[in-house]
Protein backbone atom coordinates (compact mmCIF):
# COMPACT_ATOMS: atom_id res chain seq x y z
CA UNK A 1 0.00 0.00 0.00
CA UNK A 2 1.05 3.70 -1.08
CA UNK A 3 1.25 4.67 2.81
CA UNK A 4 2.59 2.08 4.39
CA UNK A 5 6.56 3.11 4.20
CA UNK A 6 6.11 6.79 4.69
CA UNK A 7 7.99 7.97 7.39
CA UNK A 8 7.06 11.67 8.84
CA UNK A 9 7.47 14.87 7.08
CA UNK A 10 9.81 17.61 8.44
CA UNK A 11 7.40 19.84 10.76
CA UNK A 12 7.39 23.55 9.47
CA UNK A 13 10.15 25.19 10.75
CA UNK A 14 8.28 27.94 11.89
CA UNK A 15 4.29 26.63 12.18
CA UNK A 16 6.45 23.66 13.97
CA UNK A 17 7.58 25.85 17.04
CA UNK A 18 4.58 27.58 17.51
CA UNK A 19 2.62 23.77 18.30
CA UNK A 20 5.43 23.40 20.48
CA UNK A 21 4.98 26.90 22.16
CA UNK A 22 1.25 26.14 22.67
CA UNK A 23 2.26 23.19 24.74
CA UNK A 24 4.78 25.32 26.95
CA UNK A 25 2.86 25.44 30.48
CA UNK A 26 5.40 28.50 31.62
CA UNK A 27 3.61 31.73 32.18
CA UNK A 28 6.18 33.87 30.99
CA UNK A 29 6.14 32.02 27.66
CA UNK A 30 6.45 34.46 24.33
CA UNK A 31 6.01 33.30 20.71
CA UNK A 32 8.32 36.06 18.88
CA UNK A 33 8.13 33.08 15.50
CA UNK A 34 5.08 33.07 13.45
CA UNK A 35 4.79 36.24 11.38
CA UNK A 36 1.77 37.63 12.79
CA UNK A 37 0.81 41.07 13.85
CA UNK A 38 -0.15 41.47 17.41
CA UNK A 39 -1.47 44.23 19.69
CA UNK A 40 0.10 45.39 23.13
CA UNK A 41 -2.10 42.60 24.10
CA UNK A 42 -0.80 39.70 22.32
CA UNK A 43 -3.82 39.63 20.30
CA UNK A 44 -4.41 39.79 16.59
CA UNK A 45 -7.29 41.53 15.71
CA UNK A 46 -9.19 42.20 12.83
CA UNK A 47 -9.06 45.56 11.84
CA UNK A 48 -11.61 48.09 12.35
CA UNK A 49 -11.79 49.16 8.76
CA UNK A 50 -12.22 45.43 7.96
CA UNK A 51 -14.72 45.30 10.12
CA UNK A 52 -16.87 48.18 8.77
CA UNK A 53 -16.65 46.28 5.16
CA UNK A 54 -17.65 43.11 6.08
CA UNK A 55 -20.90 44.69 7.51
CA UNK A 56 -21.58 46.35 4.22
CA UNK A 57 -20.53 43.55 2.74
CA UNK A 58 -23.34 41.53 4.60
CA UNK A 59 -26.07 43.87 3.87
CA UNK A 60 -25.37 43.76 0.45
CA UNK A 61 -26.18 40.27 0.41
CA UNK A 62 -23.70 39.28 -2.40
CA UNK A 63 -24.01 35.62 -4.05
CA UNK A 64 -21.95 33.14 -3.12
CA UNK A 65 -21.23 31.79 -7.05
CA UNK A 66 -17.86 30.97 -8.31
CA UNK A 67 -15.71 33.81 -8.87
CA UNK A 68 -14.03 33.85 -12.45
CA UNK A 69 -10.68 32.02 -12.61
CA UNK A 70 -8.77 35.12 -12.25
CA UNK A 71 -11.12 36.60 -10.04
CA UNK A 72 -13.22 39.82 -9.89
CA UNK A 73 -11.70 42.52 -12.82
CA UNK A 74 -11.88 45.33 -10.03
CA UNK A 75 -9.81 43.35 -7.05
CA UNK A 76 -7.10 42.48 -9.60
CA UNK A 77 -7.20 46.32 -11.04
CA UNK A 78 -7.41 47.88 -7.30
CA UNK A 79 -4.63 45.70 -6.56
CA UNK A 80 -2.46 46.54 -9.55
CA UNK A 81 -3.05 50.56 -8.87
CA UNK A 82 -2.04 49.83 -4.82
CA UNK A 83 1.08 48.05 -6.13
CA UNK A 84 2.02 50.39 -9.21
CA UNK A 85 1.12 54.01 -7.78
CA UNK A 86 -1.38 56.32 -10.46
CA UNK A 87 0.96 57.37 -12.89
CA UNK A 88 2.77 53.93 -13.45
CA UNK A 89 -0.95 52.19 -13.70
CA UNK A 90 -1.77 54.82 -16.26
CA UNK A 91 1.04 53.63 -18.16
CA UNK A 92 0.69 49.89 -17.43
CA UNK A 93 -2.84 49.64 -17.60
CA UNK A 94 -2.99 48.04 -21.14
CA UNK A 95 0.22 45.92 -20.64
CA UNK A 96 -0.34 44.48 -16.86
CA UNK A 97 -2.91 41.76 -15.37
CA UNK A 98 -3.76 40.73 -12.49
CA UNK A 99 -4.98 36.90 -10.70
CA UNK A 100 -6.06 37.01 -7.66
CA UNK A 101 -4.77 34.07 -6.03
CA UNK A 102 -5.61 32.15 -2.36
CA UNK A 103 -2.66 34.25 -0.32
CA UNK A 104 1.06 35.60 -1.33
CA UNK A 105 1.72 32.03 -1.17
CA UNK A 106 -1.05 30.85 -3.39
CA UNK A 107 0.32 33.91 -6.47
CA UNK A 108 3.98 32.20 -5.55
CA UNK A 109 2.90 28.94 -6.02
CA UNK A 110 0.75 29.57 -9.50
CA UNK A 111 3.97 31.66 -10.78
CA UNK A 112 5.85 28.75 -10.40
CA UNK A 113 3.68 26.07 -11.62
CA UNK A 114 2.79 28.50 -14.77
CA UNK A 115 6.75 29.02 -15.68
CA UNK A 116 7.89 25.66 -14.69
CA UNK A 117 6.01 24.63 -17.84
CA UNK A 118 7.97 26.64 -19.82
CA UNK A 119 11.20 27.40 -18.63
CA UNK A 120 11.65 23.40 -16.14
CA UNK A 121 15.28 24.17 -17.29
CA UNK A 122 16.02 27.29 -15.79
CA UNK A 123 17.39 27.68 -11.46
CA UNK A 124 15.25 29.86 -9.28
CA UNK A 125 17.67 32.22 -7.62
CA UNK A 126 16.46 33.35 -3.96
CA UNK A 127 17.93 35.70 -1.41
CA UNK A 128 20.07 33.65 1.44
CA UNK A 129 18.85 33.71 3.62
CA UNK A 130 14.58 34.15 2.64
CA UNK A 131 11.14 33.23 3.93
CA UNK A 132 11.58 29.54 4.16
CA UNK A 133 9.15 28.74 2.33
CA UNK A 134 10.25 29.95 -0.96
CA UNK A 135 12.52 26.85 -1.77
CA UNK A 136 10.04 24.66 -1.21
CA UNK A 137 7.41 26.74 -3.38
CA UNK A 138 9.43 26.35 -6.07
CA UNK A 139 10.93 23.07 -5.65
CA UNK A 140 7.53 21.86 -5.35
CA UNK A 141 6.63 23.29 -9.12
CA UNK A 142 10.31 20.59 -9.94
CA UNK A 143 12.38 23.71 -10.42
CA UNK A 144 15.85 23.63 -8.89
CA UNK A 145 16.52 26.54 -6.32
CA UNK A 146 19.55 28.55 -5.83
CA UNK A 147 20.85 31.09 -3.32
CA UNK A 148 22.15 35.12 -4.03
CA UNK A 149 24.26 36.30 -1.06
CA UNK A 150 21.83 39.05 0.66
CA UNK A 151 22.91 39.92 4.01
CA UNK A 152 26.22 40.43 6.06
CA UNK A 153 26.12 38.45 9.53
CA UNK A 154 29.15 40.98 10.81
CA UNK A 155 28.00 44.60 9.55
CA UNK A 156 24.18 43.50 9.85
CA UNK A 157 23.09 45.02 6.41
CA UNK A 158 23.05 43.80 3.10
CA UNK A 159 26.30 42.12 1.38
CA UNK A 160 25.55 44.49 -2.21
CA UNK A 161 28.53 43.55 -3.69
CA UNK A 162 28.78 39.98 -3.24
CA UNK A 163 24.81 40.10 -4.45
CA UNK A 164 25.82 42.23 -7.81
CA UNK A 165 28.76 40.07 -8.64
CA UNK A 166 27.00 36.87 -8.10
CA UNK A 167 23.28 38.21 -9.89
CA UNK A 168 25.65 38.87 -12.95
CA UNK A 169 26.80 35.34 -13.19
CA UNK A 170 23.31 34.17 -13.33
CA UNK A 171 22.58 32.49 -16.61
CA UNK A 172 20.25 34.08 -19.27
CA UNK A 173 17.01 32.61 -18.74
CA UNK A 174 17.20 31.88 -14.91
CA UNK A 175 14.50 33.35 -12.43
CA UNK A 176 15.70 35.92 -9.60
CA UNK A 177 13.18 35.95 -6.51
CA UNK A 178 13.41 39.29 -4.52
CA UNK A 179 11.54 40.53 -1.82
CA UNK A 180 9.84 44.05 -2.77
CA UNK A 181 9.88 45.59 0.81
CA UNK A 182 10.58 44.77 4.78
CA UNK A 183 12.72 41.43 3.86
CA UNK A 184 11.95 38.40 5.48
CA UNK A 185 14.03 37.48 7.25
CA UNK A 186 16.29 40.22 7.76
CA UNK A 187 14.34 43.35 7.81
CA UNK A 188 17.34 45.00 5.55
CA UNK A 189 15.65 46.10 2.19
CA UNK A 190 17.79 47.44 -1.06
CA UNK A 191 17.58 51.38 -1.89
CA UNK A 192 17.03 53.75 -4.41
CA UNK A 193 19.95 53.18 -6.75
CA UNK A 194 20.34 49.60 -5.81
CA UNK A 195 16.95 48.87 -7.20
CA UNK A 196 18.23 50.22 -10.30
CA UNK A 197 21.55 47.83 -10.11
CA UNK A 198 19.87 44.94 -9.70
CA UNK A 199 17.04 45.52 -12.83
CA UNK A 200 19.75 46.72 -15.20
CA UNK A 201 21.59 43.31 -14.80
CA UNK A 202 18.54 41.27 -14.82
CA UNK A 203 17.52 42.71 -18.09
CA UNK A 204 21.17 42.79 -19.94
CA UNK A 205 21.41 38.83 -18.53
CA UNK A 206 17.46 38.27 -19.75
CA UNK A 207 16.78 37.14 -16.44
CA UNK A 208 12.68 36.65 -15.38
CA UNK A 209 12.23 38.70 -11.91
CA UNK A 210 9.58 37.86 -9.25
CA UNK A 211 8.96 40.18 -6.78
CA UNK A 212 7.43 38.91 -4.01
CA UNK A 213 5.39 42.26 -1.83
CA UNK A 214 3.67 40.93 1.24
CA UNK A 215 4.22 43.49 3.66
CA UNK A 216 3.54 46.76 1.54
CA UNK A 217 2.61 49.75 4.06
CA UNK A 218 4.53 47.86 7.34
CA UNK A 219 7.64 49.70 6.75
CA UNK A 220 7.46 53.86 6.10
CA UNK A 221 4.33 54.00 3.48
CA UNK A 222 2.16 52.26 1.23
CA UNK A 223 3.92 54.13 -1.18
CA UNK A 224 7.67 54.48 0.17
CA UNK A 225 7.38 50.57 0.17
CA UNK A 226 6.66 50.27 -3.17
CA UNK A 227 9.36 52.67 -4.48
CA UNK A 228 11.65 48.99 -5.41
CA UNK A 229 8.49 47.53 -7.25
CA UNK A 230 7.75 51.00 -8.73
CA UNK A 231 10.90 50.91 -10.41
CA UNK A 232 11.09 47.23 -11.73
CA UNK A 233 7.93 48.28 -13.16
CA UNK A 234 8.90 51.27 -15.47
CA UNK A 235 12.62 49.13 -16.01
CA UNK A 236 11.73 45.81 -16.70
CA UNK A 237 10.06 44.49 -20.11
CA UNK A 238 8.64 41.53 -17.74
CA UNK A 239 7.77 41.46 -14.62
CA UNK A 240 5.99 39.06 -12.14
CA UNK A 241 4.67 40.53 -8.73
CA UNK A 242 3.09 38.38 -6.07
CA UNK A 243 1.18 40.65 -3.62
CA UNK A 244 -0.96 39.34 -0.55
CA UNK A 245 -3.10 41.09 1.90
CA UNK A 246 -2.31 38.96 5.33
CA UNK A 247 -0.41 41.34 6.71
CA UNK A 248 -1.34 44.86 5.46
CA UNK A 249 -4.76 44.41 5.71
CA UNK A 250 -4.86 41.42 8.40
CA UNK A 251 -6.87 38.94 6.27
CA UNK A 252 -4.54 35.95 7.40
CA UNK A 253 -7.20 33.27 7.26
CA UNK A 254 -8.98 34.75 3.82
CA UNK A 255 -6.64 34.01 1.58
CA UNK A 256 -6.05 36.62 -0.29
CA UNK A 257 -3.40 37.73 -2.94
CA UNK A 258 -2.62 38.95 -6.38
CA UNK A 259 -0.14 37.61 -9.31
CA UNK A 260 0.55 40.81 -11.02
CA UNK A 261 2.02 40.48 -14.43
CA UNK A 262 3.37 43.09 -16.92
CA UNK A 263 4.68 42.89 -20.16
CA UNK A 264 6.46 46.46 -21.18
CA UNK A 265 4.97 45.70 -24.82
CA UNK A 266 1.88 43.52 -23.98
CA UNK A 267 1.83 41.09 -26.91
CA UNK A 268 2.02 38.04 -24.83
CA UNK A 269 -0.39 39.27 -21.86
CA UNK A 270 -3.17 36.93 -23.73
CA UNK A 271 -1.19 33.62 -24.10
CA UNK A 272 0.34 34.19 -20.49
CA UNK A 273 -2.80 34.72 -18.55
CA UNK A 274 -4.70 32.00 -20.23
CA UNK A 275 -1.84 29.87 -19.19
CA UNK A 276 -2.04 31.05 -15.93
CA UNK A 277 -5.82 30.88 -15.87
CA UNK A 278 -5.33 27.11 -16.97
CA UNK A 279 -3.20 26.20 -14.02
CA UNK A 280 -5.17 27.78 -11.43
CA UNK A 281 -8.02 25.86 -12.85
CA UNK A 282 -6.13 22.62 -12.33
CA UNK A 283 -4.84 23.69 -8.94
CA UNK A 284 -7.63 25.65 -6.80
CA UNK A 285 -10.15 26.69 -9.74
CA UNK A 286 -11.44 29.91 -8.43
CA UNK A 287 -10.16 32.10 -5.70
CA UNK A 288 -11.62 32.48 -2.55
CA UNK A 289 -14.13 35.38 -2.45
CA UNK A 290 -14.82 36.81 1.01
CA UNK A 291 -11.18 38.61 1.37
CA UNK A 292 -11.44 39.64 -1.69
CA UNK A 293 -14.88 41.32 -1.62
CA UNK A 294 -13.26 43.14 1.43
CA UNK A 295 -10.12 44.74 0.02
CA UNK A 296 -12.20 45.81 -2.81
CA UNK A 297 -14.84 47.31 -1.25
CA UNK A 298 -12.18 49.40 1.18
CA UNK A 299 -10.21 50.02 -1.79
CA UNK A 300 -13.27 51.60 -3.72
CA UNK A 301 -14.88 53.74 -0.99
CA UNK A 302 -12.74 56.89 -0.08
CA UNK A 303 -13.85 57.22 3.84
CA UNK A 304 -12.91 53.47 4.18
CA UNK A 305 -9.54 53.73 2.40
CA UNK A 306 -8.70 56.26 4.72
CA UNK A 307 -9.66 54.41 7.62
CA UNK A 308 -7.70 51.17 6.66
CA UNK A 309 -4.45 53.56 6.39
CA UNK A 310 -4.96 55.27 9.49
CA UNK A 311 -5.08 51.07 10.75
CA UNK A 312 -2.11 50.39 8.71
CA UNK A 313 -0.36 53.47 9.88
CA UNK A 314 -1.12 52.41 13.49
CA UNK A 315 -0.11 48.84 12.92
CA UNK A 316 3.30 50.59 11.37
CA UNK A 317 3.77 52.97 14.32
CA UNK A 318 3.61 50.00 16.72
CA UNK A 319 6.12 48.18 14.89
CA UNK A 320 8.82 51.25 14.88
CA UNK A 321 7.65 51.94 18.55
CA UNK A 322 8.90 48.24 19.39
CA UNK A 323 11.88 48.35 17.86
CA UNK A 324 12.98 51.44 19.40
CA UNK A 325 12.13 50.16 23.08
CA UNK A 326 13.67 46.96 22.50
CA UNK A 327 16.94 48.27 21.20
CA UNK A 328 16.58 50.50 24.32
CA UNK A 329 16.14 47.51 26.83
CA UNK A 330 19.15 45.78 25.19
CA UNK A 331 21.50 48.87 25.35
CA UNK A 332 19.94 49.35 29.35
CA UNK A 333 20.68 46.01 29.61
CA UNK A 334 24.71 46.97 28.85
CA UNK A 335 24.76 44.49 26.19
CA UNK A 336 28.40 43.00 24.95
CA UNK A 337 26.79 43.14 21.51
CA UNK A 338 25.05 46.65 19.84
CA UNK A 339 21.73 46.22 19.00
CA UNK A 340 20.96 49.48 17.53
CA UNK A 341 20.92 48.09 14.31
CA UNK A 342 17.17 46.39 15.31
CA UNK A 343 15.95 50.20 14.94
CA UNK A 344 17.27 50.36 11.50
CA UNK A 345 15.59 47.17 10.06
CA UNK A 346 12.20 47.69 8.21
CA UNK A 347 9.13 45.65 8.71
CA UNK A 348 7.30 42.73 11.00
CA UNK A 349 11.19 41.55 11.64
CA UNK A 350 14.35 41.83 12.87
CA UNK A 351 17.43 39.38 12.51
CA UNK A 352 19.54 39.43 15.03
CA UNK A 353 22.09 37.45 14.57
CA UNK A 354 21.63 35.02 18.01
CA UNK A 355 23.16 31.98 16.90
CA UNK A 356 21.64 28.65 16.85
CA UNK A 357 22.59 27.45 20.29
CA UNK A 358 21.37 31.05 21.76
CA UNK A 359 18.11 30.60 20.39
CA UNK A 360 17.88 27.10 22.00
CA UNK A 361 18.97 28.59 25.21
CA UNK A 362 16.11 31.16 24.80
CA UNK A 363 13.36 28.28 24.79
CA UNK A 364 14.92 26.18 27.16
CA UNK A 365 15.21 28.86 29.82
CA UNK A 366 13.05 31.55 29.14
CA UNK A 367 10.39 30.05 26.75
CA UNK A 368 11.11 32.41 24.05
CA UNK A 369 10.38 31.12 20.77
CA UNK A 370 12.55 32.35 17.74
CA UNK A 371 13.19 30.64 14.73
CA UNK A 372 16.86 29.18 14.36
CA UNK A 373 17.98 31.52 11.94
CA UNK A 374 17.76 34.50 15.06
CA UNK A 375 14.81 36.16 12.99
CA UNK A 376 12.36 37.42 15.75
CA UNK A 377 8.85 39.08 15.28
CA UNK A 378 8.62 42.51 16.11
CA UNK A 379 4.77 42.46 16.77
CA UNK A 380 5.56 39.43 19.23
CA UNK A 381 7.22 42.56 21.36
CA UNK A 382 4.84 44.25 23.70
CA UNK A 383 5.26 46.87 26.42
CA UNK A 384 4.95 44.32 29.02
CA UNK A 385 7.30 41.58 27.74
CA UNK A 386 10.29 43.65 26.09
CA UNK A 387 12.66 43.96 29.76
CA UNK A 388 12.18 39.88 29.97
CA UNK A 389 13.06 40.10 26.07
CA UNK A 390 15.93 41.84 26.87
CA UNK A 391 17.14 40.51 29.95
CA UNK A 392 16.85 37.11 28.45
CA UNK A 393 18.40 37.86 25.32
CA UNK A 394 21.42 39.52 26.99
CA UNK A 395 22.05 36.12 29.37
CA UNK A 396 22.34 34.16 26.26
CA UNK A 397 24.64 35.95 25.01
C1 LIG B 1 8.13 36.99 2.22
C2 LIG B 1 6.76 36.42 2.25
N1 LIG B 1 6.16 36.13 1.09
C3 LIG B 1 4.93 35.64 1.03
C4 LIG B 1 4.22 35.38 2.18
C5 LIG B 1 2.86 34.76 2.00
O1 LIG B 1 1.85 35.29 2.69
P1 LIG B 1 0.37 34.72 2.59
O2 LIG B 1 0.38 33.45 1.82
O3 LIG B 1 -0.07 34.51 3.99
O4 LIG B 1 -0.43 35.77 1.91
C6 LIG B 1 4.80 35.64 3.42
C7 LIG B 1 4.10 35.32 4.66
O5 LIG B 1 4.61 35.24 5.72
C8 LIG B 1 6.09 36.18 3.45
O6 LIG B 1 6.71 36.47 4.59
Amino acid sequence: MIFNNISEAEKDPILGLTEEFKSDLNPKKINLSVGVYQDNDGNTPTLPSVIEAEKEILDQNISKTYKPIDGDKEFTEKSIQLVAGETIFSEIKKTSFGLNTPGGTGALRLTSDFLFQFSSKSKVWISNPSWPNHKPIFEASGFKVDTYPYFNNESNSIDFDNLISTIKKIPKGDVLVMHGCCHNPTGEDLKGDQWDEVSDIAKSNNLLVICDFAYQGLADSLDDDAAGVRKMLQNLDNLIICTSYSKNFGLYSERVGCLIYNSKFGSNYAPVLSHMKKTARSNYSNPPAHGSEIVKFILSHDSLRDKWEKDLSNIRDRIKNMRSLLARELKNERSSKDFSFIERQKGMFSYTGLSKEQVDALKKNYSIYIVNSGRINIAGITTHNSKYIAKAINEVI
